[in-house]
Parts: structure tokens; C-alpha cells; sequence
């Protein structure tokens, strides 16, 4: 049985094949929205932090294939009042078929997998955004971005940059990140993409400068500059990052044809200007709508791996 915690665990291949899978089903949903490759399943979906995308993708997405989604928040949980995470999961994993979790501390994520017998899903912790991540490049591959692209994350070294660097490690492209000093990658995250990349022959850069991490780029992405659970960090982030924008002048750096990505929720004047959100909007709601798809394609591949 197989987990979907993070990109690390997995091979090129499992990544492309669930990019594939999606891509597929997004197709097949074109002409019917409802396929029960998972008829009758229950998928759990437990937050500690909130949620728009990942919530509606995957309660919509199991709906669609003929399951049903449990929303489960850990404030109405006896897991709110102190139940351990290691009995929750004994309990859930022998009443529910699947269960995707948003949490902080990855651990617990481990820890769940470990003890509920049946295949976990990482829906955002402090690490990583998995999900997230096979969303944005189904985006990039029906844009014809995935051959030999150039990527800059310019930002936040947060969940999304490692999974971005987890990404290209595993496929082999290049990724620039452009961070200010003191938000860079975990180091732990730079080692294990500098193993990764020596297998793949990814290329990934670290740079204070936005301008170096844009030039010529194919993909510009970025990601808020105060996660879940930092808000009260947020006076002095907003100055660390001041001219971290991706605005029209760091935009035009990149190549002509170049896209943008945002994982979203997007604060338009911090992270990204108006003018460049809006003027590549279509893209990133192409990007939100693949969050469907995309989880729809990680449960099922999923499911077939139970028994293998
Ligand atoms: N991008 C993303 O995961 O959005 P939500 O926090 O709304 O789920
Ligand atoms: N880095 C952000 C991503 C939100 C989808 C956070 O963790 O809040």
C-alpha cells in the first residue's frame, strides 16, 4: 500500500503517471463528470488549518467518482480535546477507505500513515504541498511548458518552494529560487534536492536576487509571503520581502511566452501585483481547476496500489 506524503517518495514514474492519470480523467469528466472509479469509497479529509481548493477538489472530486467525501475538523474532533493522533487514525482507518490530511508538523502525517492502515494524503503541512504541486504541472503540461523548462519561485523558501525543489529533482528541470536572506529552503529540504538533482541532472539555484532567478524563465511562481500559522510574523515579513514582488518589470524578464503560476490564495501588492495576476489569470484559474483533476488522479492511483 502506497501514500501520497510528499514528492520524495515517490519516482519519476509514479509522478508522471498520476500526471497522466489526471489528465486523463479531466478528459473523460469533458464528457461525464461522474466515473465511479472509486464507487462507494470514503475518503476522510481532516484540516487543523483552513482551506478553499484543497477541501472543495477533493469533497467534489470523490463525489465525482463515486465516493463520498468526510469533512473532519479538528476542532470538532475529539482529536481537538486531546485524543492522540495514533488512536484517531486505528479508529478512522477502520471506517474510511482514504484519508487526506492538512496539518503542520509532518510528523503527524507519518505517524497516521503508519497506524491507519490505509493510504494517507498530505493536503499541505509546513514541509510540503504535494497536491499542490501535481495540480501545477498538469497546468504547465497542457501550456507546453514541461520540456526542459526554467522555473523561478520567487518568494517565501516555504511548503510550496520545497515542493517545487522536490518537483525538479525528481524530473530533472531547472529551478531558481530567489528568496531573501533568512527565508530560504530548509537546509535538510537543499540536501535532499542536491541528491535528488545529482540522479535527475536537475539543475536547482539559490539566489537573493529576484531579477537572476527570472531571467529567461518559462515559469514565474510565487506563494504568499506569510503561511498558516505565521500571521503574527507578518509586520516584519511584509519588510523582508519588500522588493520581492512579481510585478511588470520583474515579469518582462522572463521569456515572452512565459506563465505564471500561484498556488492561491493570492494578496495582490505583496507577493504579486495586480497587473501581472490579472493579466495571467487565465492560467492560474487553469491551475485551481487542475487541483480537481489532479486529486482526483492521485486517489485513484492510489486505489490500484492497495494491492500491490
Ligand atoms: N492552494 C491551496 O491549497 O488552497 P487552499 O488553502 O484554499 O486549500
Ligand atoms: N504556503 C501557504 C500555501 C497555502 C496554500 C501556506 O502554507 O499557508
Amino acid at each position: 500500500m502506497k501514500h501520497f506524503l510528499s514528492i520524495y517518495d515517490h519516482s519519476k514514474e509514479d509522478i508522471l503517471e498520476i500526471i497522466e492519470l489526471a489528465s486523463k480523467i479531466k478528459k473523460e469528466a469533458k464528457v461525464k463528470n461522474y466515473i465511479p472509479y472509486l464507487q462507494n469509497q470514503s475518503l476522510g479529509m481532516l484540516f487543523e488549518k483552513s482551506s478553499t481548493r484543497t477541501r472543495i477538489s477533493f469533497e467534489v472530486g470523490i463525489h465525482q467518482l463515486g465516493g463520498q467525501g468526510l469533512f473532519l475538523s479538528s476542532n470538532d474532533l475529539q482529536l481537538g480535546r486531546g485524543e492522540s493522533m495514533k488512536d484517531s487514525a486505528r479508529v478512522m482507518g477502520r471506517m474510511i477507505d482514504m484519508i487526506m490530511i492538512r496539518t503542520f508538523d509532518q510528523k503527524v502525517l507519518d505517524e497516521f500513515a503508519k497506524y491507519s492502515g490505509v493510504p494517507v494524503i498530505n493536503g499541505l503541512t509546513d514541509k510540503y504541498h504535494p497536491v499542490q504541486l501535481m495540480a501545477d504541472y498538469l497546468t504547465m503540461k497542457e501550456h507546453g511548458k514541461t520540456d526542459n523548462p526554467i522555473v523561478a519561485y520567487i518568494g517565501d523558501g516555504n511548503n510550496m518552494t520545497h515542493s517545487w525543489m522536490m518537483l525538479a529533482g525528481k524530473l530533472g528541470f531547472e529551478l531558481r529560487i530567489a528568496t531573501p536572506k533568512g527565508y530560504e529552503p530548509w537546509q535538510e529540504i537543499i540536501d535532499d534536492a542536491n541528491e535528488l538533482a545529482k540522479i535527475s541532472g536537475a539543475k536547482i539555484t539559490y539566489t537573493n536576487d529576484p531579477k537572476v532567478a527570472v531571467n529567461g524563465a518559462d515559469v514565474v511562481t510565487t506563494d504568499t509571503w506569510i503561511s498558516m500559522g505565521q500571521e503574527e510574523e507578518k509586520e516584519e515579513r511584509v519588510k523582508a520581502f519588500d522588493g520581492y514582488m512579481v510585478d511588470r518589470d520583474l515579469m518582462s524578464l522572463a521569456k515572452n511566452d512565459a506563465i505564471f503560476l500561484h498556488c492561491l490564495p493570492a494578496y495582490r501588492g505583496y507577493e504579486v501585483s495586480d497587473e501581472v495576476f490579472e493579466s495571467h489569470a487565465n492560467v492560474v484559474f487553469d491551475e485551481a481547476e487542475n487541483r480537481l483533476h489532479a486529486q482526483k488522479g492521485i486517489m485513484v492511483w492510489l486505489n490500484a496500489q492497495k494491492d500491490k
